[in-house]
């Protein structure tokens, strides 16, 4: 499967963000992710549908936008007027609205064209979003507690990994984007690539490289 590296614009130097934008680009990224947070899903708060607006003519790069956010649905046409390939949004902000309120979330981003994923925290089974795998082009596995960049990886996630892309698999959906975002690093992504996952998120390793080409190619395993 094709490994895709999506650098967060969220270690970004947002007063720079069109510049660090293409330069990821031109390092060799596969998408971008941002990281939205509205600070109260999350303490936070980061950029709305204006910065992905802002970036959009910028970089041919899918553009990766994972809400963290309460009442996703309210604000996925925001999001998808601005430019987004893909909009994840977490089953715990939809959760605590209804037992359907995922589905429709989903169903809407996917009504305007959009791709669409569930996210979920580390200590969220990964059992809690199979019945939307079908309905879902990736899934979202959180390996650190989403608010910050620069946590460390928690370990105990490769295991759900690997039961993402097994459950993925039993569905007839074998190579389905199963992404993990969180503490990725170049001492820890072979793992992560092994177990399943094959769209790696990663902020501050890129960000804080002195080649970010090296790093991102590094990052895929080669
Ligand atoms: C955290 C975000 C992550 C984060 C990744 O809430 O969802 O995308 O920016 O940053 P690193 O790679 O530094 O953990
Ligand atoms: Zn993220």
């Amino acid at each position: 499967m094709e490994i895709k590296i999506a650098p967060s614009i969220l270690s970004a130097d947002f007063s720079e963000m069109g510049a660090a934008v293409k330069k990821l680009e031109k390092s060799g990224a596969d998408m971008i992710h941002c990281d939205v947070m509205d600070g109260s899903f999350v303490a936070p708060i980061t950029f709305g549908a204006q910065m992905v607006k802002n970036v959009r003519p910028l970089t041919k790069l899918p553009l990766d936008v994972h809400l963290m956010i309460e009442h996703p649905k309210s604000q996925i046409k925001f999001f998808a007027d601005a430019g987004a390939d893909i909009i994840t949004v977490h089953y715990g902000a939809c959760a605590k609205i209804s037992q359907t309120y995922l589905r429709e979330t989903l169903e809407e981003i996917k009504s305007l064209g959009v791709k669409c994923g569930a996210v979920v925290n580390p200590d969220v089974p990964v059992e809690n979003i199979f019945p939307v795998f079908g309905l879902c082009n990736m899934v979202l596995l959180m390996s650190v507690f989403p608010g910050y960049g620069g946590q460390k990886y928690i370990a105990e996630v490769t295991p759900k990994i690997a039961k993402a892309r097994e459950y993925a698999r039993s569905i007839g959906k074998p190579d389905m984007d199963v992404e993990v975002d969180g503490g990725v690093t170049e001492a820890n992504c072979a793992e992560i690539i092994k177990a399943g996952a094959n769209v790696l998120v990663a902020g501050s390793t890129v960000f804080n490289s002195l080649d970010t080409s090296v790093t991102i190619r590094r990052l895929r395993g080669i």
